[in-house]
């Protein structure tokens, strides 16, 4: 129905700080989504719906349309690479920075590279583009223990405190980019319902400068 649009939204930390934004643009949702089992939920306005998936799976449903509109973190629309999406806004929210890591003091390697991450797609091209011979070994999480128990000698994930590197005997090294979360939406939706996701789009953006 074209008088009615969808946002795809993770649980965690971009749905708890996307709500805030929302609310700003008068959009509340009917059920609490870390409580719900449901995996789409009304709101309080009329034409809006918020989908639950996968953060990592936001990129594939707005960029079929099966969402009209997502939100996700640029690590993921990175490693996702498509050319598809429309990326309006910077939501400025889940800051953090997209980096390699290592053990404390380890010697750098000459070798081939061993690098394990969950970003398969970021490591390839960033060690093409530094003319670095890698190896890379896809993980789902726990990027971490790679290194400690000799799967790989460097890791490459988002790091914000510094804490989960440290916590484990790893320091940051090199830094890939920084990272912020982003409004995508989906190209055929925009043009279809560019005066509902446009305007919606305008509050957004105001409710983030609002908040900076
Ligand atoms: P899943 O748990 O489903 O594998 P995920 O771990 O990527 O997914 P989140 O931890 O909610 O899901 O992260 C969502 C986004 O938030 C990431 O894509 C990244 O952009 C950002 N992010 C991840 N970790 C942090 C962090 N520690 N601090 C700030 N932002 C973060
Ligand atoms: C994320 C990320 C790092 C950590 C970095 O994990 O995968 O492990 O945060 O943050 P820090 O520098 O502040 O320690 P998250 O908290 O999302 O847990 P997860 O493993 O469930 O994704
Ligand atoms: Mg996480």
């Amino acid at each position: 129905m074209s008088s009615q649009i969808t946002i795809a939204l993770s649980k965690g930390r971009i749905l708890k700080e996307t709500l805030p934004l929302l609310k700003a643009a008068g959009i509340e949702p009917a059920e609490d989504p870390d409580k719900s089992r449901k995996l789409v939920i009304g709101t309080t306005h009329p034409h809006v719906d918020l989908l639950i998936v996968r953060a990592s799976d936001v990129p594939t449903y707005v960029e079929y349309g099966a969402a009209d509109m997502g939100v996700a973190g640029k690590d993921v629309l990175m490693e996702h690479g498509s050319s598809e999406l429309y990326e309006p806004l910077d939501l400025k929210i889940a800051q953090c920075k997209l980096m390699t890591a290592g053990k404390v003091g380890a010697p750098k390697s000459y070798g081939r590279l061993k690098v394990a991450t969950k970003f398969v797609n970021v490591a390839k091209q960033y060690y093409a583009s530094q003319g670095v011979q890698a190896d890379i070994i896809k993980l789902y999480g726990s990027m971490e223990l790679a290194p400690l128990v000799g799967l790989a000698d460097i890791i490459i994930d988002v790091v914000d405190t510094g804490n989960t590197l440290r916590a484990n005997g790893l320091e940051p090294q090199e830094l890939i980019a920084e990272i912020s979360s982003r409004m995508v939406v989906n190209r055929a939706s925009m043009k279809v319902k560019y005066k509902l996701i446009g305007q919606l789009l305008d509050q957004l953006a105001y409710a983030v400068e609002e908040k900076a």
